[in-house]
């Protein structure tokens, strides 16, 4: 459904009252996989006293973006992104050179740049006051993503453990393109991975691999399967029956194979593993329903039915795929919780529930799948995106679903589907048993 008030707001003979009125204005956000725009103006790289990460983040810069200028000062100087090391902050009194290092940048940041602030797992800090001051790097990213949002910047804290120096690229690359567009607030964190991470043709990164995402017939499923396709996988989607028309179309488009099935199916594990005889490299996890009401109106079948779908159904094909060896080594799963598995949403105890039972899934499996040839598992929760889901909302929740985020407007399936796709990558080794939320940076259980 289109967004009408970020529509008026911005138009020219409006902005000015808009303005006037102090009524929030959703910036026009830079999508797309091409080189993001506002990067023509460099990137500058800072760090605090001491720190590791600076040469890992140069040496990856200049593998991912040879052409991009990066330089050090810059102050007042328009940029494309601001990275800062602040690995070096070992004590919360030093916390200070954030302020010196990007109060005089942040005005000359370009609308939809970047900042990124680099640092260390505080948990891993066997300083006690390092690890303190590590800890606040999330509390300024997340209140630096608050401020820039409304010009379509984007604000991430990435945390590099010991060891996943090298892993930086997919990473890298993702945080400074346009597919992470509606990715704000997070905190990414790199392990060491499995081995070294496999050198790809980054502009299709899955050639040669096979992908299979169930709810592919419309809305984000169908953007994914469109982006595992463009980064070269072959790919088979799955719906249901009723779908079948619609899951064909898209599949068509795609030159995949398409399955009409309920995942809920006694014998949907058995038939998935049989239509992937020769092994599967990505799985995403993306259908999904909604079945709302208050807990006190919901009955059993309600409750239950959104359970099976969600959880049960993800959990069972799992076990499958685990027991039939069919994820190859360095397999990626990748499966769609949501922010409502986080924070929780009234009328929506069902649907939070299995949401955050997927999480529970993910963090269960993702040593299991470590041990098993590097594979990873991850989630990704949308906050509001625009589909036929969202699109049967109230007025007043959908308008507040947009608004309530640091980007003041709702995402797209394919800022999801990007996700998906920068986790399915084979370089993103060193991501493993995480939650990335895709959601402008929503204030719900932010
Ligand atoms: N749209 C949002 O704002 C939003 C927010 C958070 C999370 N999500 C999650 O993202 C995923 C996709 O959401 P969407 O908005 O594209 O939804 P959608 O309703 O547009 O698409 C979901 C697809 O899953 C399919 N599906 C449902 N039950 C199935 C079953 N038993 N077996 C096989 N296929 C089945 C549907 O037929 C449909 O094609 C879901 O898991 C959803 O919970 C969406």
């Amino acid at each position: 459904m289109a967004d009408t008030y970020a529509k008026v707001v911005n138009a020219p003979p409006v902005r000015p009252l808009a303005a006037r009125l102090g009524l929030p204005r959703p910036p026009q956000l830079e999508r797309g996989a091409g080189p993001l725009g506002a990067l023509q103006a460099g990137i500058v790289l800072g760090a605090a006293p001491e720190g590791s990460l600076k040469g890992a983040l140069s040496a990856a810069l200049e593998r991912c973006l040879p052409r991009t200028p990066v330089r050090e000062g810059g102050q007042g100087e328009a940029a494309g992104a601001l990275i800062f090391d602040a690995s070096g902050i070992a004590e919360p009194g030093a916390l200070g050179c954030l302020q010196e290092f990007f109060s005089p940048r942040v005005r000359a940041l370009a609308p939809s740049g970047r900042v990124i602030v680099a640092a260390l797992a505080p948990e891993r800090c066997a300083d006690l006051r390092a690890r303190a001051a590590q800890r606040a790097l999330e509390g300024f990213t997340r209140a630096l993503g608050k401020e820039l949002g409304r010009r379509g910047v984007t604000v991430n804290l990435l945390r590099v453990e010991e060891g996943a120096e090298q892993a930086l690229d997919s990473t890298l690359a993702f945080l400074l393109s346009g597919r992470s567009a509606y990715v704000s607030g997070q905190v990414i964190t790199l392990q060491p991975p499995a081995g070294t991470p496999e050198q790809v043709d980054p502009d299709r990164p899955l050639a040669g691999r096979r992908a299979l995402v169930t709810g592919a017939a419309r809305g984000i499923g169908a953007a994914i399967a469109q982006t595992l396709a463009r980064q070269g996988a072959a790919v088979t989607g799955i719906d249901v029956p009723a779908a079948a028309q619609t899951l064909r179309a898209t599949m068509g488009l795609i030159s995949g194979r398409a399955i009409t099935l309920d995942i809920t199916a006694q014998d949907a594990p058995r038939k998935i593993i049989e239509a992937l005889a020769e092994g599967v490299d990505v799985v995403v996890h993306n259908a999904g329903v909604t079945r709302d009401r208050t807990l006190a109106k919901m009955d059993a079948e309600r409750f239950s039915s959104v359970i099976e779908i969600n959880a049960v159904a993800v959990e069972e094909i799992n076990a499958a795929l685990l027991e039939a060896d069919a994820l190859r080594a360095g397999g990626r799963i990748v499966c769609l919780s949501s922010i409502a598995g986080i924070a929780g949403n009234a009328g929506q105890t069902n649907y939070a529930t299995s949401k955050a039972c997927v999480i529970g899934i993910v963090q269960a499996l993702a040593p299991v799948l470590a041990e098993r040839g590097g594979a990873t598992i991850n989630a990704v929760a949308p906050g509001f995106i625009e589909t036929q889901m969202t699109a049967a909302m109230p007025f007043a929740i959908r308008e507040a679903g947009r608004r309530m985020s640091s980007l003041l407007q709702g995402g797209l399936p394919e800022d999801v589907a990007e996700t998906v796709g920068w986790l399915a990558d084979p370089r993103s080794s060193a991501i493993n048993g995480s939650v990335i939320r895709v959601c402008g940076q929503s204030f719900l259980g932010a």
